[in-house]
């Protein structure tokens, strides 16, 4: 395994942003990872495991310290038990997993970045979240310097968090096993996908239509991270006390709210950005948010972390004096 000093990362991110790493490494098997892990550990230096590299913002200045980029390969199906490499692209392993006609991961269909990064902040779309289709997630605790299979109520899942996510720095997550439904049922209850099937005028949808469905409306909502500079939402949907939300309901009728446990429900932070602070599209520089989805930012062409951060701290602001919701940024800053 090779160690190289100064690496650009700003091409290995999709917001095309960011300084360079102190040192670099790239990730092809477990022993590679435990051989990284080791050489920060002799050079007192931090880590960070880098993926599709499509939920972070690294700084202008870089990370000081060894970034290990995920590059293990392979899915292994035995029945609808699939076990797959953190480095596998997430959509093209979805993609693999729909055509073998297994349930699960349709709706997730899309969703730009690795399949070890999936766990970390248990992505989700369409009314799934990673988490209902985890088995168990293999990582090496850097700590204890052993691998471990962390099964799903070890991982500690919640709404885009998770064990690894909380405890970052200290875990490299090194394959993930799902299990999938031979026979599964389709979820077609969010409203965009329901919505689509109506227009379409289809009424039992297959697993393939499902997936189709999702990509169509990702493609339509979402910028394409080939094209634009963008992490996807910036912000987590806030999770509120039934009480301040009813009372922003009040002020706000249309605002959309959806349930989450028995204390908090969830309200949409984009329909905020959109119909409360009058975001949707704005822009800064080179700086803005996406044109049609107000809790994407987007990086316009020449964009620096700090022009991101800024434009993000305005809209936290912006929504704090407006409805007094504290919001909490959705992606991971990375450096100094
Ligand atoms: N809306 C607006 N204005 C906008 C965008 C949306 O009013 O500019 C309204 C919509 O009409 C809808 C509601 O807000 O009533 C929710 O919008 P949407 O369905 O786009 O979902 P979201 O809550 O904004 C979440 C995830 C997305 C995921 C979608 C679809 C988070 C932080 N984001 O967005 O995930 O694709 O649901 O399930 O939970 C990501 O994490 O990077 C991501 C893109």
């Amino acid at each position: 395994m090779k160690i190289e000093k100064d690496k650009s990362l700003k091409e290995m991110t999709t917001f095309k942003i960011g300084g360079n790493a102190q040192f670099f490494c790239i990730i092809e098997k477990e022993e590679d990872i435990v051989e990284a892990v080791k050489f920060a550990k002799e050079n007192n230096l931090r880590f960070f495991v880098l993926g599709g590299g499509s939920n972070i913002l690294v700084s202008d200045k870089g990370f000081g310290g060894l970034v290990m980029k995920m590059e293990m390969k392979g899915i292994d199906f035995n029945g609808g038990v699939v076990s797959v490499k953190a480095g596998e692209d997430w959509d093209n392993f979805v993609g693999e997993t729909v055509s073998r006609d297994l349930y699960g991961l349709e709706n997730l269909s899309l969703i730009p970045g690795t399949c070890g990064a999936a766990p970390v902040q248990n992505i989700g779309a369409y009314g799934s979240e990673v988490k209902d289709t985890i088995v168990s997630v293999r990582a090496l605790d850097s700590k204890k310097m052993e691998f471990r299979d962390f099964s799903n109520p070890d991982c500690e899942f919640e709404y885009r968090n998770s064990l690894f996510k909380r405890e970052a720095g200290r875990y490299v997550i090194s394959s993930v096993i799902f299990n999938l439904k031979k026979n599964g049922e389709v979820n077609t209850d969010y409203k965009d996908i329901a919505e689509y099937f109506l227009l379409k005028g289809i009424m039992r949808p297959s697993l393939k239509d499902v997936r189709e469905a999702v990509v169509h409306i990702r493609t339509n909502k979402l910028p394409d991270v080939k094209v634009l500079g963008t992490a996807g939402s910036f912000f987590k949907n806030p999770i509120l006390a039934h009480g301040q939300a009813n009372e922003l309901k009040k002020r706000f009728p249309e605002l959309p709210v959806y349930p989450f446990s028995d204390e908090n429900v969830k309200v949409s932070l984009a329909w905020i950005l959109d119909h409360v602070c009058g975001f949707k599209g704005a822009t800064k520089g080179n700086v803005g948010t996406y044109k049609n989805q107000a809790l994407v930012l987007v990086n316009n062409g020449g964009a620096t972390a700090n022009e991101i951060k800024s434009f993000a701290h305005e809209l936290a602001r912006a929504v704090q004096e407006k409805t007094g919701i504290e919001v909490e940024a959705e992606i991971q800053y990375v450096g100094e």
